[in-house]
Parts: structure tokens; C-alpha cells; sequence
């Protein structure tokens, strides 16, 4: 009996401690601190933390023009308020207020806050690789305190068996730019393709742009995905087995699970992504269900977690991946990139509403010292990125896509390839085009018979090739591991910026005009 009674006084005693230190906590969430930016108009920002139960938090935002109050119950020890849409610009000041049941007031502040557009980047290493790594290294370095608006922020690199709802820990807390911040180290804090996204996205919208990283090197789509979206695209049989990859997560959801959901209660602009290399050998002929339906998953739960602040919609813009191994014969990498436009060749499309694509097939750099998986090339695949943002995101009226065929013309002997825009012929990797007579093979098989197509003829928007076949034929175009050197691929856009990218029909007559 005695003993019943003092376990159970042990056990009263815990509780009661547990739920004093716990009321004693009153903070905002891990990724709300001094220099952050908050989303501006037409969305409110959201703002949560943790308080006492029972406790009311008052939030004000103190400006020079205006101050603004909410008010936020503490439920489950958490508290969260979403403030009215903001304007871009400031700075304000933003200060938690919380009084408890006993009329214990406590206040928590966070400084020189902005509005303006926010973007989460993810991926694998080459979204991880930094300013000290890039082509022209020092020189960005050197410039990026000009651009006080553009904050930066990077999650820790976690992983999670179970969803959590704020980050176990950050790599990086809300930073003004420096050569210090952004060039700490090889593929540590920060992303210099999300950098200069942000950097370029702020010389044309001149307002604050906040960047957000939650990336890791190695990593596999399925570790970035819900299991929602990986029970949709994989078979079960298939998620047991696990790729051969050295130093990152391999199993499902784990960094869905610690980098992402915990930041679905802040609102976001969109998302830009850099990756699939990983999967170019691991369940690469699920990636053109698992990308699109991952996207679709992060739209849906970013906007139910911030209260449908962030567009159920929001803009989703990657970069189809470049090129490693310059002998390797394997189609694993133009398969994948295939598959990042869910096989359309180009976005957005019907699948992939609302996204836009940065080529980088011709970004080559066998030097680089990381080894040619990790091309240096960053600012080209930034600006690509950020001509789409431009396009898609923004209104302007700008080009963003390479040239693709809008018709095929199949005759006897030749075949007349039209683009969909004027292009740039470079007559270099004259090899580029390929064909497959349906006579002799399936050209959807693996083990079909392609063979270089000889261009005999091009105009300012098409190109002729010789085709010497009797039946219908395949036809593709670029499908190499690494197509050309250094932006010497076959074809542009006019103005020389945009690669076409690579495409694939496999029955050119099936889809002689589109
Ligand atoms: C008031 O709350 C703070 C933090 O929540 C705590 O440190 C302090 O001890 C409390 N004071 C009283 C008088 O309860
Ligand atoms: C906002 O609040 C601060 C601090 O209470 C005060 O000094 C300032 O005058 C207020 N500004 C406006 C525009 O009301
Ligand atoms: C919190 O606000 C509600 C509604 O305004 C009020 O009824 C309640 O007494 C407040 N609680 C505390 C602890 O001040
Ligand atoms: C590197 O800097 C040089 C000299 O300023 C410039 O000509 C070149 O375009 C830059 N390269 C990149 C990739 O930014
Ligand atoms: C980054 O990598 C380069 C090339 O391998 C190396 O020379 C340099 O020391 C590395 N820097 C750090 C900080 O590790
Ligand atoms: C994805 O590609 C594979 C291989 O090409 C194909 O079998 C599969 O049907 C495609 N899936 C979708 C959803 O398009
Ligand atoms: C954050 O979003 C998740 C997912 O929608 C939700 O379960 C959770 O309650 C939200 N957290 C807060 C503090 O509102
Ligand atoms: C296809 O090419 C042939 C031969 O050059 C030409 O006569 C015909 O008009 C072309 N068809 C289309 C739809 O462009």
C-alpha cells in the first residue's frame, strides 16, 4: 500500500513538473527569429510558437507607419495567428505578448523583420552547393552584402521515422547575406543556386526576398515524400529494396518527416528543387509519378498547415538535371530528365500545372573538383531558373522554354522538324538527332536500334533530316548522358540563352503534327 502511494506521489510529482516547465516555455517556432522575411500580400504570414495553456498571446507587428494586433489562444502548449496581408517592405518589429492565467506576463521579440516573397529550395547536393564553390567564387562572395534584402535561412540536416511539426534543429537562423554566411563551406550553408535565384528575383521585383534551404546530398525523391505519394507510385515490393548510396537517408519519408512537414505552418511563395540524380539508378521508371505527385502532396499540405495562406497552387520550378560521366552510355540520365517532365519534354504541361524548368544538359564541367556530377556552372542554371519564375511566376513577358518540335513532318526520305520558336543553330555535336526504324525494332525498347539521324537542312525554325527507313520511325534528340561540351548543344533559342531540351518519340507518324 505504502509503496502504491509513493509511486504514484513520484508519479504526481513528475507530472506536475513536466507541466511547470512545460508552461514555462513561451517562444515563437524554430524558424521565426530577427532578419527573417514573412510573405507579403495577397497572403498573411503565419506566425506560431509555444505558450502556456489557457494563455492568451498578443501579437504585434510595430512599424513606422503602422502597428498591427492579433490575438492567439495557447491550445496543446501552441499558440498561432495569422497576421493581415502586408505590403513588401519594412522593417517591423514583431512582439509576442503572452499573459498566463496567474497575470504572468512574458514578451518575446524578433527585429528587423521583412515582407516579401519566400521560397523553400530542396534537393540533393547540387541545391547544397555553396557561393565557394561556383565559377567566379570570390567575386559573388565579395557582392553579396549588397543585397541586405535577400535574407537567408537553412534547416539542420535531420531525419524522422514519424512527421514533426517544427525543425529539430536549425543549420543556419535568419541571416543578412555575407561572404561568411553564404560561403561557410563545400555543401554546407549556403545554397548558391537558391542564393542567386533569390538575387535575381530581387534586381527585377525590388522588394525583400526570403530564401529558405531544407536540402541533403545523396538523397532519393522517396526520402523528400509523403507516404501518401509514395503509396501511390511505387509498389510495395519495391519500396524494401534500398539503393546503394554512401552517406544520405534512404529510407521513405524521413526528411519529409524532419526538413519538410515542419515547415508547412509557414506561409511560402514556392518551392524551387534541384534533384534526381540519386534516382537516375534507383526507381528511376517511378520518378514520372512520384516528382509530379510529390508536388502535388507539398501543394496540398503547405496550404492546409498555414491555414490556406500558401496557394494550393504555388509555383514549383527545378532544374532538369546536368550531366556526369562523360563516356557512360547508360540512358539513365536522359531517361530522368525525361521523366521530370512527367514525359512531355517540356513544362508546364497538363500533369505539371503551375511549374517551370531550368535546362541544364550543356552546363558541363568535367573540372570541377567535386567531380563533373557537380558542375560549377551555377549562375547559368540560376538565371535559367529565374527566367522561368519570371514567365510563370511574376507576368513578365519573357522567354523561359527552349525550342521544342510543335510538328514533325515525316516524308519518304526525310524528316522536317519544326520548333515552336526560332532557333539558334550551332552546328557543333552535329550527332544530336537519332532515329529508329520501326521496321527493324520496338523503338520503345530498351534494346531498340537508334542511330544518328544526318541533318541535311535547317531553317530559322526547323531542321531537315535524313531518314532512310521505309517504316515509321523513332526520333529523339539529345539523349545522352552528356550531349555536348559546355553550351555547345545543337540547337537554342534565337537569343542564344535557352537549350532545346532533349525529347523522345518513339512513332513520329503517330504524332506527325501536334
Ligand atoms: C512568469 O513566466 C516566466 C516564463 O514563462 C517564468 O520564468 C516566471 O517564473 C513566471 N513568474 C511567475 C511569478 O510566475
Ligand atoms: C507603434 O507602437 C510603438 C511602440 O508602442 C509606438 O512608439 C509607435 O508610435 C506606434 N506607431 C504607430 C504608427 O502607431
Ligand atoms: C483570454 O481571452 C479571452 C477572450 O478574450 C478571455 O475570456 C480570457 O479570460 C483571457 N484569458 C486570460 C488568461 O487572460
Ligand atoms: C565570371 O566573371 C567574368 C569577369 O567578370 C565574366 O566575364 C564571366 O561572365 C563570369 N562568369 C560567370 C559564370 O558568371
Ligand atoms: C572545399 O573543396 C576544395 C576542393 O576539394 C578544397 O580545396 C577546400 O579545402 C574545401 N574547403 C573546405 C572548407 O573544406
Ligand atoms: C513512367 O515511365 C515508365 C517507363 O518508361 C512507364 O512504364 C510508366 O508507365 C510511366 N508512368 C507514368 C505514370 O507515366
Ligand atoms: C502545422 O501543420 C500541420 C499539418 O497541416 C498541422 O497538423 C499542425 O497542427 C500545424 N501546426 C500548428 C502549430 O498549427
Ligand atoms: C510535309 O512535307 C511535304 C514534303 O516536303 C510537303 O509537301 C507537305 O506539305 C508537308 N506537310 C506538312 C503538314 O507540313
Amino acid at each position: 500500500m505504502d509503496l502504491v502511494w509513493r509511486c504514484l506521489c513520484i508519479i504526481c510529482t513528475l507530472a506536475v513538473s513536466i507541466r511547470h516547465s512545460f508552461e514555462q516555455k513561451f517562444d515563437f517556432a524554430s524558424y521565426y527569429g530577427d532578419y527573417m522575411v514573412l510573405q507579403r500580400e495577397p497572403a498573411g504570414a503565419v506566425i506560431w510558437g509555444y505558450g502556456s495553456n489557457g494563455a492568451n498571446v498578443t501579437l504585434t507587428l510595430l512599424g513606422n507607419v503602422i502597428n498591427i494586433s492579433q490575438i492567439a489562444q495557447v491550445v496543446d502548449g501552441k499558440w498561432k495567428a495569422v497576421l493581415p496581408p502586408m505590403k513588401p517592405g519594412g522593417p517591423f518589429t514583431l512582439a509576442a505578448r503572452q499573459e498566463n492565467t496567474n497575470g504572468n506576463v512574458t514578451v518575446r521579440k524578433i527585429t528587423d523583420i521583412l515582407f516579401g516573397d519566400v521560397w523553400l529550395c530542396g534537393g540533393q547536393s547540387n541545391m547544397e552547393m555553396t557561393l565557394s564553390q561556383v565559377i567566379n567564387s570570390s567575386e559573388e562572395l565579395s557582392q553579396a552584402v549588397k543585397f541586405h534584402d535577400v535574407r537567408v535561412f537553412s534547416a539542420a540536416l535531420e531525419q524522422s521515422e514519424t512527421e514533426l511539426y517544427d525543425l529539430p534543429r536549425v543549420l543556419l537562423p535568419w541571416s543578412v547575406p555575407s561572404a561568411e554566411v553564404l560561403g561557410a563551406g563545400n555543401f554546407t550553408y549556403f545554397s548558391a543556386v537558391c542564393w542567386l535565384f533569390g538575387r535575381y528575383l530581387y534586381a527585377k521585383l525590388k522588394y525583400p526576398i526570403g530564401l529558405v534551404e531544407s536540402c541533403w546530398g545523396g538523397t532519393i525523391i522517396e526520402t523528400w515524400s509523403s507516404p501518401r505519394v509514395l503509396q501511390k507510385c511505387i509498389p510495395a515490393r519495391s519500396l524494401s529494396r534500398l539503393p546503394k548510396v554512401e552517406a544520405a537517408p534512404l529510407q521513405s519519408s524521413v526528411l519529409w518527416n524532419a526538413m519538410i512537414h515542419p515547415l508547412l505552418n509557414m506561409t511560402i511563395k514556392g518551392v524551387i528543387w534541384y534533384q534526381g540524380e540519386s534516382n537516375t539508378d534507383y526507381h528511376r521508371d517511378f520518378y514520372n509519378c512520384t516528382f509530379p505527385a510529390m508536388i502535388d502532396d507539398w501543394r496540398e499540405s503547405f496550404h492546409q498547415g498555414s491555414m490556406k495562406q500558401t496557394a494550393e497552387d504555388f509555383p514549383f520550378g527545378f532544374v532538369q538535371i546536368s550531366s556526369s560521366e562523360h563516356l557512360s552510355k547508360s540512358e539513365d540520365y536522359p531517361i530522368l530528365r525525361w521523366h521530370q517532365t512527367a514525359d512531355m519534354g517540356f513544362v508546364p504541361n497538363a500533369r505539371m500545372k503551375n511549374t517551370f524548368m531550368a535546362v541544364s544538359l550543356d552546363l558541363v564541367d568535367d573540372r570541377s573538383p567535386w567531380g563533373s556530377i557537380h558542375p560549377r556552372y551555377k549562375q547559368d542554371v540560376a538565371f535559367r531558373l529565374t527566367l522561368g519564375a519570371r514567365a510563370v511566376v511574376y507576368g513578365e513577358k519573357v522567354s523561359f522554354q527552349g525550342p521544342f518540335p510543335s510538328k514533325i513532318n515525316y516524308t519518304e526520305k526525310v524528316v522536317d522538324v519544326t520548333f515552336s520558336q526560332e532557333i539558334l543553330y550551332k552546328g557543333f555535336s552535329g550527332d544530336l538527332f537519332q532515329f529508329c526504324c520501326t521496321d527493324k525494332t520496338d523503338c520503345s525498347s530498351a534494346y531498340a536500334a537508334w542511330e544518328t539521324a544526318q541533318v541535311v537542312d535547317h531553317s530559322s525554325n526547323s531542321v531537315r533530316l535524313l531518314a532512310p527507313c521505309s517504316n515509321d520511325i523513332g526520333l529523339r534528340y539529345a539523349w545522352f548522358n552528356w550531349p555536348c561540351s559546355f553550351k555547345k548543344c545543337l540547337i537554342y533559342s534565337a537569343d542564344d540563352i535557352l537549350p532545346a531540351p532533349p525529347f523522345i518519340f518513339n512513332r513520329v507518324r503517330k504524332y506527325k503534327i501536334w
